[in-house]
C-alpha cells in the first residue's frame, strides 16, 4: 500500500457547481476524478451523460475515471472517449459482450477497466484480465453514494489481487470507503480508492483526502 490512488467521486459534489467542484478536489489532492454514469436501467438512478463530462473537462488535467453503469454500454463508449475520458470502466453484466467492450475502449486510446458488483464472483473476469488497466470491485450495490461498505467483498479483493499477480493492473474499490474501511481494503490488496461522501462530506476536501490516504497507508 505504498502508492495509494485516491479517486474522488463527484457523485457527491454539488451538481450546480460541478466544474468548480472538480477543480476543488484536484487542488485538494485527488489523483483521479471518478465520474459515475447511471442510466436508470442498469441501476435505479440517473446521473449525467457525455455532454456533462465534456463540460467539466477543462477544469482539471487529472485523469477522468469514467464508471459506466449503463446497459448496453457499447453505444456510448465512443461518446465518453470523445468527451475526455482517460479511463472507462464497464460492468461484467452490462453486456452484451464484455470482451468486445474492452477492445472497443482500448481502440479509442482509453484505458479499459472492468467492474464487479457485490454478487459477481472473481471468476467472471478470469478471461479479460489481460485486457484491462484496472479492475473495479464494488463494495456496495451500484446506484447511490453514501451506502454502507459490504465486508464480504474483502475476500474478493484478496482473490483478485492474487489473480492480478505481477500484471500492471490497478485494483480499485468503490462504495463505502471511509477512514474506517480504507485500511481494510488496502490490506486486502486494493491500491485505488474511490470515495464520494468520504471526500465531499464536511467540505474540507484536502483534509478528507489526506485522512483517507493516511488511513489506507496505516
Ligand atoms: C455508486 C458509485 C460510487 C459512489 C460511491 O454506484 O459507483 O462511485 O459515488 O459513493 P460513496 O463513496 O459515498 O460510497
Ligand atoms: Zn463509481
Amino acid at each position: 500500500s505504498n502508492d495509494i490512488v485516491i479517486a474522488a467521486s463527484i457523485l457527491s459534489a454539488d451538481f450546480a457547481r460541478l466544474g468548480e467542484e472538480v477543480r476543488a478536489v484536484d487542488e485538494a489532492g485527488a489523483d483521479w476524478i471518478h465520474i459515475d454514469i447511471m442510466d436508470g436501467h442498469f441501476v435505479p438512478n440517473i446521473t449525467m451523460g457525455p455532454n456533462v463530462v465534456r463540460a467539466i473537462r477543462p477544469y482539471t488535467k487529472k485523469p477522468f475515471d469514467v464508471h459506466l453503469m449503463i446497459a448496453p454500454c457499447d453505444p456510448f463508449i465512443e461518446a465518453f472517449a470523445d468527451a475526455g475520458a482517460d479511463m472507462i470502466t464497464v460492468h461484467v453484466h452490462a453486456g452484451p459482450h464484455l470482451d468486445r467492450s474492452l477492445q472497443l475502449i482500448r481502440s479509442l486510446g482509453v484505458r479499459p477497466g472492468v467492474s464487479l458488483t457485490p454478487s459477481t464472483p472473481e471468476s467472471a473476469i478470469a478471461y479479460v484480465l489481460d485486457k484491462v488497466d484496472h479492475v473495479l470491485v464494488m463494495t456496495v450495490n451500484p446506484g447511490f453514494g453514501g451506502q454502507s461498505f459490504i465486508p464480504g467483498q474483502l475476500r474478493k479483493i484478496r482473490a483478485i489481487r492474487q489473480m492480478i499477480s505481477d500484471r500492471p493492473i490497478h485494483l480499485e474499490v468503490d462504495g463505502g470507503i471511509h477512514v474506517q474501511t480504507a485500511p481494510l481494503v488496502a490490506e486486502a490488496g486494493a491500491n485505488a480508492l474511490v470515495s464520494g461522501s468520504g471526500v465531499f462530506d464536511g467540505g474540507d476536501y484536502a483534509a478528507n483526502i489526506r485522512a483517507l490516504r493516511d488511513a489506507a497507508m496505516s
